[in-house]
């Protein structure tokens, strides 16, 4: 007798700059064997919260219209697909649907718009301008955007999980010994790379870089364990010194050219 396949485990919905799609797996296999609940604060396309697939999740992320979508594809999978699968993909349609303001909209409209936007700009780039909008080109792809098995599989995946929106410090409020982060903030530029990454209307500069690991030592202080991954550089090896650092291979989808894709980056651990 043939058993059915069991369901397949759900994956990333969103193509996303610095996801760790192809680390993941790596990463989990890092992180400690028991802890109550998980947080991840700088969530992005969450392929590493959906490699891991905690009991108990707090995720986070300053981008506002992404955590919408998550909690739309958690909550609402259906109304969402209803919303993306008749968005066409043509120049003039893109350009009319990336010049809507978001929050004007329904919300399972908002998030497939989101996913939509996300799988047609170039590269999948989320960048927007100084008044939040959306700005970044077509990217002429003939790509599906929906998968509806994969996005009902998520929304299954994703009941244990809380969202927040905001930035880190909001994202792991709350946090005690007992729990664990992983945080993978945009990356400190590296090989010439001078501007800072820019993920929200508000790019990760230098100094929230130091806010950052400013917080990673209080953590350090109360106990709490943390991983954190980040480019291989002299400044970020700075940062966190007297943590474990290991370098890990990275292929970065995003933002660079083919040459200079597999960058080396920098794994930092308190446990
Ligand atoms: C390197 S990406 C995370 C990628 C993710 N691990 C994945 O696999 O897709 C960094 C994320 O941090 C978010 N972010 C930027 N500044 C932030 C801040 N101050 N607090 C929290 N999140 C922030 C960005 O919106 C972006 O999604």
């Amino acid at each position: 007798m043939t058993l059915p396949a069991p369901p397949a485990a759900p994956r990333p919905f969103l193509k996303w700059a610095g996801g760790k799609q192809a680390l993941a797996a790596q990463l989990v296999e890092t992180f400690p064997r028991e802890f109550e609940r998980y947080f991840e604060p700088f969530l992005g396309g969450g392929s590493v919260l959906l490699a891991l697939r905690p009991p108990r999740a707090v995720a986070a992320d300053r981008n506002a219209w992404l955590i919408d979508a998550w909690e739309q594809i958690r909550d609402a999978p259906d109304a969402v697909l209803d919303e993306l699968v008749p968005l066409p993909n043509t120049r003039e349609d893109f350009l009319r649907l990336r010049g809507q303001d978001p929050w004007a909209l329904p919300p399972a409209r908002r998030a497939a718009l989101f996913v939509y936007l996300n799988k047609t700009a170039f590269r999948g780039l989320f960048r927007v301008n100084r008044a939040g909008r959306f700005n970044t080109p077509w990217g002429a792809y003939a790509r599906r955007y929906a998968d509806p098995a994969n996005l009902r599989a998520l929304s299954l995946a994703l009941r244990p999980v809380l969202f927040r929106r905001g930035d880190f410090e909001a994202g792991l409020a709350g946090i005690t010994e007992r729990d664990f982060a992983y945080l993978d903030p945009p990356y400190w530029p590296q090989g010439g790379h001078a501007d800072f990454a820019r993920y929200t209307s508000e790019p990760f500069r230098a100094e929230d870089h130091e806010r950052l690991a400013a917080f990673a030592r209080a953590l350090d202080a109360r106990g709490v364990r943390f991983a954190l991954t980040n480019s291989d550089t002299d400044a970020v090896r700075a940062l966190y010194r007297g943590f474990e650092q290991t370098r890990i291979a990275a292929r970065r989808e995003i933002n660079l050219s083919a040459s200079r894709r597999g960058i080396e980056e920098l794994l930092i651990r308190n446990y």
